[in-house]
């Protein structure tokens, strides 16, 4: 016996491990380039590491349940009570937490197409629908979004800054959108990417913690990773801020051990580290930019960024792309037809991304891979 609504869910295809394609081309671990999941360009702050050496002897003993200090540094940076906040096993975690909280049988929850894919996963897995309003060149329509809520609606899944697509909607447009949403329909606020956006100049987006703090908006919570600017993706940590009442309910779906002991020293340590999340967000800003002249230069159509990656159109089959690329130890990540997703790396690593993106090309032009019609999601 099974829930038969859990064959509806995908598995996940996650970004390729290094591991796999050092086995699968029998090339050198550390000859490969992974440019597939937006991991910090950076790598781990020292801070981080040191934090890390100095516990490790302590694995033997469960972690603390309640995340004491790890809840209280992130109150205290961010200004949240201590009962306003819900720490993860990584914030795909505390997705599936807040569906499990809310969703069901003959519930649906909205969001866009090209957003997030574990929104619909965590969606399904409760056994209620997805909506999926499609997007408005590659961003979210949130006058569609609203217009698509009917008294099935439990919640909205948004994220801003999006992945895959790295666009964002202004805090104008997410106002209006308040406005319309019934207090009784929940807004997810996904921001993972929100470090390289707010400190880009060029970035129009509803700040989500200032509005989670101004009370506006019972309905409202907001969600918040480690695993890109703060650099520690392979630990799993993400939080969100909710209405003390709800994290009461979601602190009941939650196991005591979820987030680990060195899982949450790594989190106050990175937390207690501006300086790497600062040079982290300037190089990717300014490699960003290095990348927008590259791509232009090659005639490569790319949608602006405000996050660590860049989506772009290579007019080849992504995963034909993907595949040639990664026999030269370069991963990226395949999208949509001959979409693809590329994250921000070092200088040194862009060189390589765009030199061995040059080789494959001409590679696949000889083949004739070119693509011209729009293919399905991959
Ligand atoms: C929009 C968005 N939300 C959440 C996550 C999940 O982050 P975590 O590693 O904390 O589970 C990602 C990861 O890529 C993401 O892009």
């Amino acid at each position: 016996m099974y829930k038969k609504f859990i064959k509806k869910v995908d598995k996940y295809e996650a970004g390729k491990p290094i591991e796999d394609v050092a086995r699968e081309y029998g090339l050198e671990p550390d000859s490969i380039l992974k440019l597939a999941s937006n991991e910090n360009p950076l790598g781990t702050s020292p801070k981080v590491v040191e934090a890390l050496k100095n516990a490790v002897e302590e694995v033997f003993l469960y972690p603390d349940a309640a995340c004491y200090e790890l809840k209280h540094k992130i109150s205290e940076k961010y200004g949240i009570p201590v009962e306003e906040l819900v720490i993860g096993n990584g914030s795909d975690h505390i997705i599936r937490m807040i569906a499990i909280a809310t969703l069901g049988p003959g519930d649906t929850a909205v969001t866009s197409q090209a957003t997030f894919v574990r929104y619909k996963h965590a969606t399904l897995l409760t056994g209620a629908e997805i909506l999926e309003v499609p997007h408005k060149n590659w961003h979210y329509d949130l006058e569609a979004v609203a217009n698509a809520i009917d008294e099935t609606t439990r919640l909205i899944w948004l994220a801003c800054p999006n992945n895959p697509t790295g666009t964002i909607f202004s805090s104008n447009e997410f106002e209006k959108f308040m406005s319309k949403v019934p207090s009784h329909v929940w807004v997810v606020l996904d921001q993972a990417y929100y470090e390289f956006a707010i400190n880009d100049p060029e970035a129009d987006f509803p700040d989500g913690m200032a509005y989670y703090k101004s009370r506006g908006y019972p309905n409202l919570i907001v969600m918040r990773t480690m695993a890109k600017a703060y650099g520690i993706a392979g630990l799993r940590v993400g939080w969100m801020a909710a209405p003390a009442w709800f994290v009461d309910i979601v602190e009941r779906i939650r196991g005591p051990f979820d987030v680990s002991r060195l899982a949450q020293v790594a989190a106050v340590a990175a937390l207690e580290d501006d300086e790497f999340v600062e040079k982290t967000v300037e190089l990717v800003l300014n490699e960003k930019k290095w990348l927008y002249r590259k791509l232009d230069e090659l005639g490569i159509h790319y949608i602006k960024s405000y996050t660590n990656f860049i989506f772009m159109r290579t007019g080849f089959d992504g995963r034909k792309l993907f595949e040639a690329m990664q026999r030269r130890g370069v991963i990226v990540r395949p999208i949509f037809a001959d979409w693809v997703r590329v994250t921000v790396g070092r200088r040194e690593d862009n060189e390589r991304f765009v030199k061995v993106f040059e080789e494959v090309r001409k590679e696949l032009e000889k083949e004739n891979k070119t693509l011209h019609s729009e293919g399905a999601w991959v």
